[in-house]
This record gives structure tokens, C-alpha cells and sequence, in this order.
């Protein structure tokens, strides 16, 4: 089986931790490196956050710092969903996997340059529209771009605007724009993919420091759940880009054409996703629906496989 060269560009955040586990533990996936970006947190919070996840993994993964700010507005954290260090403020050892020391657009440029590479972004695009800036035509050189972003219905930033979309605008209305085959999921399809108390003790009973940590960190991202949204089930965001790399036929999706807000008093940061008929065969594909209970066993045998 070939496994699929893929570089995760992450602003971690609780969901892109379970996410970059995810996808450490499955042999499909050959992850070269992660990108960080300032979203949930800062530059510095994110780009340590992603070694740590390294080091947590025990993998052998480079990872390569990305923008500190969004192309044209200020960064806004969401340290109130993520903990102020973008991981449920737990403590961590000081990490051991070392940051890069070539810039992550750079990066993301050369390993496109030797040999087919899927991107899976899951934090603000901010990166992936440098990478078009900087390197004028790369995009139709991507084998594939995996977004966890966007939302047809409603919003969870305002209620027109996903947070990876609304913290960068402007980054986004270019990646969309840009000629590379995209697979969107957005917040209709994410807010499919939950796990329960009962997942948060399974990753405790497995005794092991991923499954101890990964229960650690889900838990803050509950309780914020539970006053958003009432219940205490955790929203999976970000692990529906790796499931669709590791399940391709496990989402369902549909053809559609997808542009991005950047002005609007009110709906900065919306994406508007053409569902008609007319985009049916478009290779902008957006996930519709999944089995939740088919993704949380698949996620729960793969963190199991750590030791
Ligand atoms: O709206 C969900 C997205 O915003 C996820 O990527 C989460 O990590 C946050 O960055
Ligand atoms: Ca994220």
C-alpha cells in the first residue's frame, strides 16, 4: 500500500492534538513534517505545542514554524477553548523533538518539489496563501489540500464565520480561489464527529501517556463544550481531515464551489459553499455526513496502538 506523503499545517489546539495523534498512528499516512500557525494560540504556544505532540507520538517528524499573524488583521486567540497554552494548560516535559529551521512555507515548497504531497490544514490558511504568494503556480502541484474549516449554516466565531476562516480572511479567499483539488470540512460535517465521557474514560483505561494525556487535554475542551453547547461532547474538528485521508470513503461528500467573505459588517469570515447541481463534478469536494460511531472506533484503535 502506498502511504500518502502528507504535511499537517496546525495552529494546536486540543482537536488538531487528537487530529496529529491520529494521524502518527496509522500506517496510511506518511506525516514528514508539521507546520505551525498563530490561531488557536500564539506562534510560539503552537509551534511548541506541535513538537510536543512529536515527542508525545514518539515519532520522528520535523516541525517547521509558519506565519505569526493573520495576512491583514490581528491575531485573535481562542485561549478560552483551547487553555491559555493551546493545550488544556496541563503540564508537559520540555520537549525534545526540535523546531526547524526552515521557515514552513519553505518547507512545504521543497517537499512539494520531491514528490507527490497532501497538505491537511487545519488551522487559519495563512500559510498555504504565502505559499501561493511566494511560489507563484505550486498550487496545481499539490496532489491534495484537506481543509477543516468553513461552515454552510452557522458559524461558531459569529454566526456566519468557522474560526479557521474568520481569523484569516483573506488568507482563505485565496487558497480557494487557487487551482488545487480541495476537499472542505466544514463545521456541518465536524459537528458530526463527536466523542463522549465514555471515549474520555476508554483513553484512561488504555494507561498508557497518550491515552492519559489526550483524556487530560479533552477534558477543559469539554467543559467549554458544555457551556457552549450544553452537553460535554467534544467536537472532533480536525480529525475529520486525517479520517478522510486514513478513510476515503467514509465521509460522505458532494461537489460544490466554495468563495470566502472578506468584507461584510456582519459576515466577515463566511464561506459561501455552491451546493447546486452545476458544481456537482467540481474537484472542490465538501464533506455532507459520517458515521460517528464508525470514526470513534477507528480513532479509538489507532491511539490504542500507542505505548
Ligand atoms: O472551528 C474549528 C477549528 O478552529 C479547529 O481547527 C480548531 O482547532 C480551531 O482552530
Ligand atoms: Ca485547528
Amino acid at each position: 500500500m502506498a502511504r500518502t506523503r502528507l504535511v499537517i499545517d496546525t495552529d494546536p489546539g486540543v482537536d488538531d492534538a487528537v487530529a496529529i495523534l491520529l494521524a502518527l498512528a496509522s500506517d496510511e499516512l506518511d506525516v514528514l513534517a508539521l507546520t505551525s500557525v498563530a490561531g488557536n494560540v500564539s506562534i510560539d504556544k503552537t509551534t511548541l505545542n506541535a513538537r510536543r505532540l512529536v515527542d508525545l507520538a514518539g515519532r520522528d517528524v520535523v516541525v517547521a514554524r509558519g506565519c505569526a499573524a493573520p495576512l491583514t488583521n490581528e491575531l485573535d486567540e481562542a485561549g478560552d477553548v483551547h487553555g491559555l497554552d493551546g493545550l488544556g494548560d496541563i503540564e508537559w516535559p520540555d520537549p525534545v523533538t526540535p523546531e526547524s529551521g526552515e521557515h514552513a512555507v519553505d518547507l512545504l515548497a521543497r517537499l512539494i518539489d520531491e514528490g507527490p504531497l497532501t497538505i491537511a490544514a487545519i488551522g487559519p490558511l495563512t500559510n498555504l496563501a504565502v505559499l501561493q504568494a511566494r511560489y507563484p503556480g505550486i498550487e496545481s502541484r499539490v496532489e491534495r489540500l484537506v481543509i477543516m474549516g468553513g461552515a454552510s449554516f452557522a458559524g461558531n466565531v459569529t454566526a456566519a464565520a468557522e474560526f479557521n476562516i474568520w481569523t484569516d480572511p483573506e488568507a482563505a479567499a485565496r487558497v480557494f480561489a487557487g487551482p488545487w483539488p480541495i476537499t472542505l470540512m466544514p463545521l456541518d460535517l465536524t459537528h458530526q464527529a463527536t466523542l463522549h465521557d465514555d471515549d474520555l474514560a476508554y483513553l484512561r483505561a488504555l494507561d498508557t501517556e497518550v491515552g492519559r494525556r489526550t483524556a487530560a487535554i479533552l477534558e477543559p475542551y469539554a467543559a467549554y463544550h458544555d457551556q457552549w453547547y450544553g452537553n460535554r461532547d467534544v467536537i472532533m474538528h480536525d480529525a475529520m481531515a486525517i479520517y478522510e485521508l486514513i478513510a476515503p470513503d467514509a465521509i460522505e461528500k458532494q461537489g460544490a464551489h466554495v468563495v470566502v467573505e472578506t468584507g461584510g459588517t456582519h459576515t466577515r469570515g463566511a464561506t459561501v459553499i455552491d451546493r447546486r447541481r452545476g458544481y456537482a463534478s467540481s474537484s472542490t469536494r465538501v464533506g455532507v455526513s459520517l458515521d460517528n460511531g464508525a470514526f470513534v472506533a477507528v480513532l479509538r484503535e489507532r491511539l490504542a496502538r500507542y505505548r
